[in-house]
């Protein structure tokens, strides 16, 4: 297998929604279906990281296969051989890595990384986890144990990606050429196209991207609610006083969304430019989100889960005879192995 790598993590996350599949299910799965054939494209599951904050531990499992049925709901790939997907936990050599990054790494460098700094500021000291702290160094050996090209990451994840270049170099100066050294920030986006990531905002308060953190759900389309539901939403999505459709984001928050959203969704916005009506425009937004609805949760309805149980296998199986290879390289250079 000597095809280039394009290497990235399916974040495990509950209660996904529309603004999750156009800013990131959608991106990966067009990724992987555009560039299979001439790529390797590696998708795993960043289990290990996902308990840097706490979470609800009886509800991993599901929601970790969940989430997977949501990528293939949305035309993930996983017949084609040059997709693997796999769950990093199972490839022990992951979390072994680590540790020998670990010991090469500032405590300096990693207080700097703003995501730690932002995620950090919320909790007591007490409560803020050394996997928190350590979250980067093993992003980084998930990307280096695999002789990574390409890590299409948002801008949130764009100094650990740094810090990866950094680490890999620091390691193949010392020790010989050890690691691939993944592409700039710079070279990521021109590969992948710079509108990765398309955010929609929330229906309530257009000033914030659509999240699940909403407190109330109101403003949030999810995937798993019923057409009904989502047009409820819609119908009393914010908007404002000006009196009539226009695209402008400054002073139009709402409506410039509900217009982003039915574009997205494969409405024509053009026709509701300059109505004295909002609400025309949000019945179109409507109809088009449950027609959405409809047809992904009966994709969804139809995932075969046996079929990514065993593509998990397979993958994973492939994958440790990978990762176990580069380990050992790593484990002669430092010395701990003859
Ligand atoms: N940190 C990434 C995110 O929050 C997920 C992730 C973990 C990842 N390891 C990775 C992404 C390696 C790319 C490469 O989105």
């Amino acid at each position: 297998m000597s095809k280039p790598v394009i290497l990235t993590g399916l974040r495990a996350n509950n209660d996904l929604h529309l603004g999750n599949y156009l800013g990131a299910l959608l991106p990966i799965v067009d990724m992987a279906t555009q560039r299979a054939g001439e790529y390797q494209i590696n998708l795993f599951v960043p289990d290990l990281h996902s308990f840097t904050t706490p979470i609800d531990h009886a509800n991993l499992q599901k929601s970790i296969i969940q989430n997977l049925k949501m990528f293939v709901a949305a035309g993930l790939p996983i017949d084609h051989s040059d997709v693997v997907i796999y769950r990093q936990s199972y490839i022990p050599a992951h979390s072994e890595l680590t540790w020998i990054l670990d010991c090469f790494t500032g405590m300096g460098e990693m207080s700097r990384m703003t995501q730690f700094k932002d995620k950090s500021a919320k909790l007591d000291t007490d409560r803020i986890s050394l996997g928190l702290f350590n979250y980067p160094v093993l992003m980084a050996a998930d990307i280096l144990l695999y002789d990574t090209d390409y890590v299409p990451v948002g801008d949130d994840q764009t100094q650990h990606l740094e810090y990866t270049r950094d680490i890999a170099e620091r390691l193949n100066k010392k020790f010989g050429d050890l690691f691939t050294v993944p592409k700039a920030v710079k070279e990521q986006h021109e590969f992948f196209g710079k509108d990765q990531g398309l955010r929609i905002k929330d229906l309530t308060d257009p000033s914030k991207k659509m999240s699940k953190s909403d407190e109330t759900g109101k403003g949030v389309l999810f995937l798993t609610d019923s057409p009904d539901t989502a047009r409820k939403k819609i119908m009393s999505a914010e908007t404002d006083s000006v009196g009539s459709v226009h695209y402008d984001y400054e002073k139009q928050p709402g409506v410039s969304n509900l217009l982003d959203i039915l574009k997205l969704m494969g409405g024509g916005p053009d026709e509701f430019i300059g109505q004295t009506q909002y609400g025309p425009l949000k019945i179109a937004v409507a109809d088009k989100v449950g027609e959405f609805l409809t047809d992904f949760q009966a994709k969804l309805a139809k995932v075969d889960e046996a079929a990514i149980l065993s593509k998990l296998e397979t993958s994973e199986q492939a994958m440790s005879g990978v990762a176990s290879k580069k380990l050992y390289l790593v484990q002669k250079a430092v010395g701990l192995r003859p």
